[in-house]
């Protein structure tokens, strides 16, 4: 497994990166959109193992990505804690709002059968999976899972969460203490039953300033990382902490992640230098936007990310998700580029 060999060895100078692509799975594939239709409700899709294991194994099919992502969403875990969850078509999430941890049932009341239905999913994925791919598994950081929970929906600046934590501080402790031992809870389980890595997902953590960025973001990742270093020492975490910037090299020493997934922003001289004393897998950084768009200035951008990666413990990525209208084409294309420069 390359994917795991540059965690553990680094890679060769000669050698080309591992690659695969957040939200690799969705509706930019018409095959993916085809299972969509059928089985009906996004969430009906992440619980119903086979059909999730499906759409997870169409981006390898298509594109063979050195690593699969288990199918699933970030929000499962407060539909499991007993909020109201809901996708609704061109819109998004949408969450009955919560103010405080009282307010959720907790797992109790059905939320571990739904988490079953997903361990499910990554043991059918994996005994599918070929034997040289990675299945990384993953949840959102507590922080950012705690945004949706707060507003019930995204938000571009997070201002009703930000608030809340700066005025009620305790009752935001209590909310993000929930998710960091149900987020430990989610991803040993997800490692049993068969992941050979995990991410989490900070899509929000940049905006923060330094001492909420400690207390909301740092502080729960590195209590997450720790549990699963300590139960799972093989199994690599990487961290995505968007728009950390200049709270990178911090987040890496703090957390102990053994990954940083860098958004698009980051620099490359930043990606490519130095980011403290333990040595780091770098991912990323590649615009959505570019690949959507396509062309002489994509394949450019391509090869600029793998001549300042190269010879770095590098995985090739995107800087944020891909986007819904990314031509296929375009992906085929990256993976081309980037075997290529090898
Ligand atoms: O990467 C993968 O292929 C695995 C699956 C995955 C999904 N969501 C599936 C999905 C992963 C890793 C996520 C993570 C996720 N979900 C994040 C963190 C990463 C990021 O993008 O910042 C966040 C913030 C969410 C919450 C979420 N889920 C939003 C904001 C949306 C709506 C945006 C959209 O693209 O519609 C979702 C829905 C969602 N999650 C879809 C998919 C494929 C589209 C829903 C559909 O098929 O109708």
């Amino acid at each position: 497994m390359k994917f795991i060999r540059v965690f553990k060895e680094g890679l060769a100078a000669d050698e080309s990166p591992p690659i695969w692509l957040m939200r690799q799975a969705g509706r930019y594939l018409p095959e993916y959109k085809r299972v969509r239709a059928e089985v009906g409700g996004f969430l009906d899709l992440c619980f119903t193992p086979d059909k999730a294991a499906e759409v997870t194994l169409q981006p390898i099919d298509r594109f063979d990505f050195d690593a699969a992502i288990l199918f699933s969403d970030i929000l499962v875990v407060p539909h499991a804690l007993g909020q109201e969850v809901r996708f609704v078509e061109g819109e998004g999430p949408r969450l009955d709002p919560i103010r405080s941890v009282s307010e959720l049932p907790g797992l109790g009341a059905g939320g571990h059968d739904r988490f079953e239905r997903v361990y499910e999913a990554v043991g059918l994925i994996r005994s599918r999976l070929s034997k040289d791919k990675a299945l990384i598994g993953f949840c959102g950081a507590p922080y950012t899972v705690a945004t949706y929970m707060i507003a019930g929906k995204g938000s571009s600046d997070q201002a009703e969460t930000r608030k809340f934590a700066f005025a009620e501080p305790e009752a935001f402790q209590a909310l993000i203490d929930q998710l960091v031992e149900t987020s430990i809870a989610y991803l040993s389980n997800q490692i049993i039953a068969g992941v050979n890595a995990v991410q989490i997902f900070d899509s929000w953590a940049g905006p923060l300033p330094d001492d909420q960025f400690e207390r909301w973001v740092v502080d729960p990742t590195k209590r997450i990382v720790d549990a699963l270093h300590a139960a799972h020492p093989d199994i690599p975490v990487i961290g995505f902490p968007r728009g950390a910037a200049a709270n990178a090299v911090h987040y890496i020493g703090r957390t102990g992640v053994d990954g940083l997934g860098c958004d698009t922003s980051m620099p490359l001289h930043v990606m490519s230098g130095h980011l403290g004393p333990k040595p780091i897998v770098r991912q990323g950084n590649l615009d959505p936007l570019l690949l959507m768009t396509g062309g002489p200035a994509l394949d450019d951008r391509i090869r600029q990310i793998c001549a300042a990666m190269r010879g770095l413990p590098f995985i090739f990525n995107l800087g944020h998700g891909i986007l819904q209208w990314t031509p296929p084409e375009n992906v085929a294309c990256l993976v081309e580029v980037v075997r290529g420069a090898e």
